[in-house]
C-alpha cells in the first residue's frame, strides 16, 4: 500500500510540475495565485490524488470507486476556498430567514431533535472529468474520480423550512457556508429552487456513513441536494435564506452554467446562452482493470460504477473490442434512487492489446455519448469510459 500511495503522490506531483496544477475557471470573475508548493503528506487521506493542497481538493483514485459506499477517507474533497479554521459544535448556529413567517436560529442540539432521514447519494463535482476535455479547458484538471457515494443523514430541509413558515411567493432557497474567503474572492453561496428544497430527500446532513461529518465534508452540517451537482450541497452551512428569485452570485452566474446549445469545441459562449446546472448526467467509469495494465489471459472481471443523478441506471454495456460489439454487464444488487450501481462483466480474454469501453443508459433514455459536450468550463463530462490493457 505504501509504495502504491507513494506512486500516486509522485504521479500527482509530476502532474502539478508539468502544468496541470489547479487553477480557476475563467468565467469566475476573480483569480487566485496558483500554489507554489504542494504539501503531499496529507494525514488521513490514504492514496488520494492531490489536485490542490492550498484549498484542499482531493480526487478519489479510480480503483477506489469499487464499493457501493465510499469510505469517508476515500471520498473526494472539493473546496473553492479555505475550510473554516474554527468550528466548534457547541457554538455553531444555523440561521433560517428571508421570506419566511418567522426567522429561526438553530443550534446543533436543536437540529438533532428533528426527525433524521437517510439518503444514499452519489455526489459528483460538475467539473469531474474536466482534464479529459479536448481542447483542454482551464480549471482543476479532475480525472475520473471527483465522485463518491455515501449514506447522508440528518433532518429534512423541508421540516426546517416548514417550521419557519414558507410563503406562497417563495421560489428559491439560498445556502451560505462558513468558508474563509481570501481577499476579493466571493463567498460560496448558491441557491436551489423551492421545489427541490421541499423534496423529502433534500437534507441538512449532519452525518455521513453513520458518523458525524468530518471537517472536509462540511462539519457540523451541510446541505445535501441529491442527484444534483456537488456544488448544490453547501458545506459548513451557517445560513439558509428563502428568496423570491434565484440568488444572483458568482457561483450561480457566471459559475456553474452550461451552454443551451452544444458549442463548437474551443468557442466562447455568451452568458445569456447558458443555464444553471442542476442534475447530473448519465455516466459510468471502469474501476478495474486499470488503464495500462498487463493482464494474464483467462477470466478477467471488468467492473466499475454507473450513476445518473435523479434518474436510475437501467443498463451498463461493456465492449472489449473498442466499440465493435457490446455485452450487457451485471448490475450490483445494492441500489438506491440517487446512488450509483456497481457493475461487472466477466471477460474471457485471449492475448492481445485491447481497448475496453463502458457505456451506461438510464431510466430517462439517456446514454453516454462517444464524445462529451465540450463547454468552456469543462462541466458534466460523461463520454463512454475507456481503458487500454495488454493481455499476455
Ligand atoms: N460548500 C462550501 N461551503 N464550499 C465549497 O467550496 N464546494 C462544493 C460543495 N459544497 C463547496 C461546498 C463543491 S463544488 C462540491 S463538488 C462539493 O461540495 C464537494 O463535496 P465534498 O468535498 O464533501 O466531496
Amino acid at each position: 500500500m505504501k509504495s502504491r500511495r507513494d506512486f500516486l503522490k509522485r504521479i500527482s506531483a509530476a502532474a502539478l510540475a508539468v502544468g496541470t496544477a489547479p487553477f480557476f475557471v475563467p468565467p469566475l470573475s476573480w483569480t487566485l495565485p496558483y500554489p507554489e508548493q504542494q504539501t503531499l503528506d496529507l494525514p488521513g487521506e490514504d492514496g488520494m490524488i492531490v489536485r490542490s493542497s492550498r484549498f484542499f481538493d482531493l480526487e478519489t483514485p479510480v480503483e477506489y470507486l469499487n464499493t457501493w459506499l465510499t469510505p469517508v477517507p476515500h471520498f473526494f474533497v472539493r473546496n473553492h476556498t479555505h475550510e473554516p479554521s474554527e468550528l466548534n459544535a457547541a457554538d455553531w448556529k444555523l440561521s433560517v430567514g428571508g421570506e419566511v413567517e418567522k426567522s429561526l436560529t438553530l443550534t446543533l442540539a436543536e437540529l438533532a431533535t428533528l426527525e433524521s432521514h437517510s439518503v444514499v447519494n452519489t455526489l459528483e463535482c460538475a467539473g469531474n472529468g474536466r482534464g479529459l476535455q479536448r481542447p483542454q479547458v482551464p480549471g482543476i484538471q479532475w480525472g475520473k474520480g471527483a465522485v463518491s457515494t455515501a449514506r447522508f443523514s440528518g433532518p429534512r430541509l423541508r421540516d426546517v423550512l416548514q417550521r419557519a413558515g414558507v410563503k406562497s411567493t417563495d421560489k428559491h432557497v439560498m445556502f451560505r457556508g462558513l468558508d474563509e474567503v481570501p481577499g476579493k474572492v466571493p463567498p460560496f453561496i448558491r441557491s436551489i429552487p423551492i421545489e427541490k428544497a421541499l423534496d423529502p430527500d433534500t437534507l441538512i446532513a449532519t452525518h455521513m456513513n453513520g458518523a458525524p461529518l468530518t471537517k472536509h465534508h462540511g462539519f457540523p452540517a451541510r446541505a445535501l441536494v441529491p442527484g444534483w451537482i456537488g456544488a448544490a450541497s453547501i458545506k459548513w452551512l451557517t445560513e439558509i435564506k428563502v428568496l423570491p428569485s434565484e440568488f444572483a452570485g458568482n457561483f450561480m452566474s457566471p459559475g456553474y452554467r452550461f451552454p443551451n446549445q452544444p458549442p463548437k469545441p474551443g468557442d466562447a459562449v455568451k452568458p445569456e446562452d447558458t443555464h444553471v446546472i442542476t442534475g447530473l448526467n448519465v455516466k459510468s467509469v471502469i474501476s478495474g482493470p486499470l488503464d495500462g495494465s498487463s493482464l494474464k489471459a483467462g477470466k478477467i472481471a471488468v467492473h466499475g460504477a454507473a450513476w445518473a443523478g435523479e434518474a436510475d441506471i437501467v443498463k451498463v454495456e461493456v465492449s472489449t473490442d473498442n466499440g465493435a460489439t457490446w455485452m450487457v454487464a451485471t448490475l450490483g444488487h445494492e441500489q438506491a434512487h440517487f446512488a450509483w450501481r456497481l457493475w461487472a462483466y466477466e471477460w474471457k480474454a485471449k492475448s492481445g492489446e485491447y481497448t475496453l469501453l463502458s457505456r451506461a443508459t438510464d431510466s430517462q433514455g439517456r446514454t453516454q455519448p462517444a464524445t462529451p459536450v465540450w463547454n468552456p468550463s469543462g462541466y458534466l463530462y460523461n463520454a463512454i469510459d475507456q481503458v487500454k490493457v495488454n493481455v499476455a
